[in-house]
Formats: C-alpha cells, sequence, structure tokens
C-alpha cells in the first residue's frame, strides 16, 4: 500500500460501516488488563495502532486473545485481566509504534507500578512531545526519564493532584486519571475545554465512580475494575472522509451505519452542517457510547469560521475538513489550530503543502489557517510525510480533482484504517 493512485469520481453511494473506534478500541485493552476478571470487547479495532497497546500488555504478563475476524466482521477480543496491581515488569522496552495514546495513556498505569519501564516509539512518536504528561506524572511523584520518547517511567506510591492543563487533551486527561487509580486519594484533572470522553465513560462501566464537574474530572484511588462485556462503535474519524467525500463529490448519496456519535466526538458534523452540508443522524442509540447511522447527501458548502473551543471535539478531522474547505464558497478561516502541529505530522504544514500542489489557494499564519474556494482541483503527486490522516484527506481530495493523482508513503493508513481502500472502491462509481 505503498503508493495510492486516486482518479476522479462520477459519484459515491451505497451503504458501508467503516472500523471500530480506536481510543474506544484502545481503552478498552489498558482498562480490561487492570480489570479484575475476562473483558470483551466486540468489534475492536484491528488496526497497528491498537495492536501496540494489546503486545505492551502482553509483555507485561497479561493473557489478550484476539480472535480472527472476518472480512464482514471485526475481531472479539478477550483480555484476562489481573486488577490494578498484576502486571509484571516488561522484560524489554516496550515499542509504540506510531500511537500517541498507547504511550500517554500506558504512561499513567505504569507510574503506579513497582516496576521501571521503558517505552519507544517509531520516528513521528518520537518527536512529539510528551512533557504535557511527564510534568503531572512527576508532580504525583513518578520518576520519569525524558520528555521526547523514549521515556522511562519509574512507578512509586503516588500522591494525588489537582491539575489544570493547559491544553485541551485526552491524552493528558486520560493519563492522570489512571495515575489518579494509584494514588491515596482524590486526582483531578481540568481542561480548557471538553476533550472526548471516553475514558470518563468507560471507567464507569468498569465499576469505577468518576466525577465530572463541569470541564473538572476526579477520581479516587485504590477504587478496583471489574471485567465487562463492551461492543465498539464505528470510529467517526475514520467515517469523516467518507463523509467529506459524499459532500463534495456531485450527486453522491451514503449512508454509514453505527457511527460512534459521542457529543466529544461530534464537531465535524456541526462543523459541516454549518457549512451548509445535507447530513442526517438516524437510528440514534443512548449511552454509554451513543451510535447512529450518518445519511450524506452531496451539498454546495459554504466557508465558516472556525474558532478554537470546538477544535478539541473535531481534533482528528482537521486533514479532511481543510479538504470540505477547497470546496466551499468563501474563505474559511480555522483559528488556534496549534495542537494540530504536533499531530503525527505537523497538520498545518502537511495539508497545506499539499493542498497548495494541487491548486489550493491555502495560507497559514501563525496557526491560523485561511482556505478559499471553489477550487477546481489538480491532480499531483503527494506524500503523506508518514501520516495515516493526511494521506486519507488527500485521497478525497484527488476524487474530485482533474486528473490522476498520487499518494506516496501510504503504509501509515495500516495504523487506524487498513481497509480504508477497499472501502472507497466499493463506494466509488467511475
Ligand atoms: C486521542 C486523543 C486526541 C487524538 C488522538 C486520540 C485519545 O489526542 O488526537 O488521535 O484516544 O485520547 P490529544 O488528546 O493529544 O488531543
Amino acid at each position: 500500500m505503498k503508493k495510492l493512485i486516486i482518479k476522479p469520481v462520477k459519484k459515491i453511494s451505497g451503504t458501508i460501516i467503516v472500523p471500530a473506534d480506536k481510543s474506544i478500541s484502545h481503552r478498552a485493552v489498558m482498562f480490561g488488563s487492570i480489570a479484575e476478571g475476562t473483558t470483551q470487547i466486540k468489534n475492536f479495532l484491528n488496526a497497528e495502532d491498537c495492536m501496540r497497546t494489546v503486545d505492551a500488555f502482553r509483555q507485561m504478563g497479561i493473557e489478550i486473545e484476539v480472535g480472527r475476524g472476518t472480512a464482514r466482521r471485526a475481531p472479539t477480543v478477550l483480555i484476562h485481566g489481573k486488577g490494578l496491581n498484576g502486571l509484571k515488569k516488561p522484560a524489554k522496552s516496550i515499542y509504540c509504534g506510531n500511537s500517541g495514546t498507547t504511550m500517554r495513556l500506558l504512561s499513567g498505569i505504569l507510574a503506579g507500578q513497582n516496576f521501571k519501564a521503558r517505552l519507544t516509539g517509531d520516528k513521528s512518536l518520537s518527536g512529539r512531545p510528551m512533557a504535557r504528561i511527564t510534568e503531572p506524572l512527576r508532580a504525583m511523584g513518578a520518576v520519569v526519564e525524558g520528555d521526547k520518547p523514549p521515556l522511562a517511567i519509574k512507578g512509586n506510591r503516588l500522591n494525588t493532584i489537582n491539575y489544570n492543563s493547559p491544553v485541551a487533551s485526552a491524552q493528558v486527561k486520560s493519563c492522570v486519571l489512571l495515575a489518579g487509580l494509584y494514588a491515596d486519594g482524590v486526582t483531578s484533572v481540568s481542561e480548557p475545554s471538553l476533550s472526548r470522553d471516553h475514558t470518563e465513560r468507560m471507567l464507569r462501566l468498569f465499576g469505577v465512580n468518576v466525577k465530572s464537574e463541569g470541564l473538572r474530572v476526579s477520581v479516587k484511588g485504590g477504587q478496583k475494575l471489574k471485567a465487562i462485556d463492551l461492543t465498539v462503535p464505528a470510529d467517526i474519524s475514520s467515517a469523516a472522509f467518507f463523509i467529506v467525500a459524499a459532500l463534495i463529490v456531485k450527486n453522491s448519496s451514503l449512508r454509514i451505519k453505527s457511527v460512534g456519535v459521542n457529543p466529544t466526538r461530534t464537531g465535524i458534523l456541526d462543523i459541516l452542517l454549518s457549512m451548509g452540508a445535507d447530513i442526517k443522524i438516524k437510528n440514534k442509540t443512548k449511552s454509554p457510547e451513543p451510535m447512529a447511522d450518518i445519511i450524506i447527501n452531496s451539498s454546495n458548502l459554504k466557508a465558516v469560521t472556525i474558532k478554537l473551543g470546538v477544535i478539541p471535539r473535531a481534533i482528528d478531522e482537521f486533514p479532511v475538513i481543510m479538504v470540505a474547505a477547497t470546496q466551499a464558497k468563501g474563505t474559511t478561516k480555522i483559528l488556534g489550530a496549534k495542537e494540530l502541529r504536533v499531530k503525527e505530522t505537523d497538520r498545518i504544514k502537511s495539508m497545506s503543502e499539499g493542498l497548495k500542489r494541487m491548486g489550493v489557494d491555502i495560507k497559514v499564519a501563525g496557526d491560523d489557517i485561511f482556505i478559499t474556494g471553489p477550487t477546481k482541483l489538480k491532480a499531483a503527486s503527494l506524500s503523506s510525510l508518514g501520516d495515516h490522516r493526511t494521506a486519507m484527506a488527500f485521497a478525497v481530495a484527488g476524487l474530485v480533482a482533474e486528473g490522476k493523482t498520487s499518494i506516496l508513503d501510504t503504509e501509515c493508513i495500516l495504523t487506524s484504517f487498513p481497509s480504508f481502500g477497499k472501502i472507497l472502491s466499493k463506494i466509488s462509481r467511475y
């Protein structure tokens, strides 16, 4: 899957199911491992990032059975949890690959263990900031070496913290809350705006009392997790590529089934609706993680201004939102998107470079992005720079470009969405 060639399509149509939510799949493995009893996860995301988390806990003595799955059905995973203090020292470094979620959440759990472990990552992860988690963990009493990967974490008896996170980040919030499970007393985290709350919801399912009051979440240490059965909804971050594809390719109509629509993740829908998108939500189910079918019809989009507050609720969708903006009338402004600079690539840079090559009028000023459209895109040769979401966003742009777009360096798509190419072919009409 090194090079992806995308030809323009006449329309997008059909009914699809996209793979399971990555954030929820990671958490289910982690929490199942420190729970008591056997946790069953149905519809697990069998992609590289989540398998890094599985391997990490296997290295620490947790037996995890990943079922076979089929082309149509994702595997069921059984995790034979050993409780809060059942992990054992890994014999060698734990390799987190490309996965920031593995490294940052795992660090919170490791902070409370009675051993030292070393965490490494690939080239992209090794350049990503970790001070955002190492600082609160040190303040709680963990001994942490490094502020960029590799990290070495020597667990300790932890003290509680009331942490005011300077960034709205679910990875930071989750890391501190997980360390808080090992601290004596109540640990709390507050964030400048609400990031995804899968940790809070799932810890409650595992029987932990987690208190959420506005932007502050707290947990009392020492609470035991009890194994559960859960089904992971489809990932709205994966659905996002096809939502935008169906909006910008004329005469399209698409239904995406059983997508996770947790309100802390639906910023993409709010943004696209404000751009005039014809998107309908049907068959919505309730908690613990709401799911719905999303029905999309091609639309004439108009430019909007996207401000800081909504950014965490759509954080992973900006590459494809930028593609939508190229087809919208007027200048779309994305303001204060600093966090995009520290994702798998600097997404302001990777996306603006690629879109410029396709003829887009895109300007960047500091962390603000201005895209003026609509533009008839020109096919180009683009590189993902090793970022799965940049690669898939370029593929969506290629659907409405003149000529054949080639995208290099697309193995990274395996980290989150191995069946991307297959589903795209299924709904493309030439
Ligand atoms: C994630 C949180 C987000 C997101 C990432 C997954 C999670 O990161 O970008 O893909 O699973 O908690 P931040 O918390 O750093 O914003």
